[in-house]
């Protein structure tokens, strides 16, 4: 069964993968195809603009426009299963990863003391929910005013990411904050963007004009999308990086990066308009990467009582083994006895000394300073057998 899983999960990561860099890559093709068409000089009927490029061995003319009805093509391309392959397959790792396995990747006795299956019905429960809300503002007589509608969106997806910083494990609150983000944008491609696209074809078909409105709307969700993607991207990387989920201010974190890269793909939309755009892009850039040194430097924040004293005995590898042997060896062990991982995770066996002192950067970052292993703390380690850990490992990790 456990080997079942392990492979119904790689498959879902590279489908998940594959389709992801195909919906976005065309996603960005297309938004650059629309920034960089020109008007010839003498515009033949109906058309909005036209593109040359060359690439793989030949020169291609691209051109959009409108069509006159009866100009319907045979074979039109739609793009919508790249999108809806990705949420899919994304969805799938959701549950294989955060909610099977008895959720133990969702909790953190340091954070909350929700029930596994609390923290599930919350995940999914604050994902619908960030998607209704977002949904119904732009339908509402309130999506008339896009400046109210887009700071009703900001405060909704705040109050829910809240939500689950306050109840989820950071690594969790992450990941849902990432899912939110990626529903919203599917909600978009399936519910506006496509039956926008559908209206236009039957418009096309039957020789009348498109209600406007429709278009409008499309492109309106469309934007958003494009605007999207950056931070949707960092968090589906962020679970690599122990020190941003992990981190004492991992909200603040997780809110510079989302807020810098939003500002990135601003200034790279704007950046054919307006060509002063190289100096704020530099500077956004810039600002976003010494907050992102500084919070990675300072991985327990800005609470002191996260700094656990060093101590000035000598600690020896006898004083520190029955530590791992009883809070770490449960999973990290070449036989793990934890019922969710049949082999050790990350490959990590920390059963000699000589195992550990060749990990001991790595073990201060997780046991010490971000407190995020042992996982949800099931072997309930104690603060100061993490300061005998911390101690042992300032000492140089000696074995007597
Ligand atoms: C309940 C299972 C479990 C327990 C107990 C546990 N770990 Fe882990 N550990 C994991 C998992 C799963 C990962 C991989 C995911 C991650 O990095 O968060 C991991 C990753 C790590 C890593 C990061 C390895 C890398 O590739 O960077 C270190 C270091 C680590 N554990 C140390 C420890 C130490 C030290 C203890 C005991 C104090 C401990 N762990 C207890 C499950 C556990």
């Amino acid at each position: 069964m456990a080997n079942l899983t392990e492979l119904l999960h790689l498959v879902a990561r590279w489908v998940h993968l594959i389709a992801g860099i195909m919906w976005i890559g065309n996603s960005m093709l297309f938004n650059w195809l629309d920034r960089n068409l020109v008007l010839p000089d003498d515009p033949k009927e109906g058309l909005i603009g036209e593109i040359w490029m060359v690439h793989s061995g030949g020169f291609y003319q691209v051109e959009k426009k409108h069509l006159a009805p009866g100009q319907m093509p045979k074979t039109l391309h739609w793009f919508k299963w790249q999108n809806g392959i990705t949420w899919l397959s994304g969805i799938s790792l959701l549950v294989l990863v955060y909610y099977m396995g008895g959720a133990s990747l969702m909790t953190d006795p340091a954070v909350s003391r929700i029930s596994p299956a609390g923290s599930v019905a919350l995940g999914i429960g604050t994902i619908v929910g960030a998607w209704l809300a977002y949904d119904l503002v732009w339908r509402s007589p309130i999506g008339r005013r896009p400046q109210l509608a887009f700071a009703l969106n900001v405060l909704s997806v705040l109050a829910l990411s809240w939500v689950q910083f306050h109840w989820l494990s950071g690594r969790a609150a992450y990941m849902h904050v990432g899912v939110m983000l990626g529903t919203i944008m599917t909600g978009n491609v399936w519910f506006v963007i496509i039956p926008s696209q559908r209206e236009l074809v039957a418009a096309t078909e039957s020789g009348r004009p498109q209600d406007p409105a429709i278009g409008y709307q499309a492109k309106q969700r469309s934007i958003h999308n494009n605007y999207l993607t950056f931070p949707l991207l960092f968090i589906m990387l962020s679970n690599h990086f122990p020190t941003t989920f992990g981190h004492a201010l991992n909200w603040l974190v997780l809110l510079v990066l989302s807020l810098g890269s939003a500002l990135i793909r601003h200034l790279m939309n704007i950046r054919f308009t307006y060509r002063q755009w190289l100096l704020p892009a530099t500077a956004t850039f810039f600002v976003t990467c010494v907050a992102a040194l500084w919070f990675f430097a300072h991985p327990e924040g800005l609470h002191p009582r996260r700094h656990l004293p060093a101590g000035t005995q000598p600690v020896a590898w006898s004083d520190v083994e029955p530590i791992f042997q009883a809070r770490c060896q449960r999973c990290h062990s070449r036989f793990p006895t934890d019922p969710a991982f049949r082999a050790p995770p990350n490959g990590i066996v920390l059963e000699e000394h000589e195992q550990v002192a060749r990990l001991k950067d790595r073990i201060k970052l997780r046991v010490v300073s971000l407190r995020n292993m042992p996982l949800g703390n099931v072997t309930n380690i104690t603060d100061a057998e993490r300061a005998r850990i911390g101690a042992w490992i300032d000492q140089g990790a000696p074995e007597d």
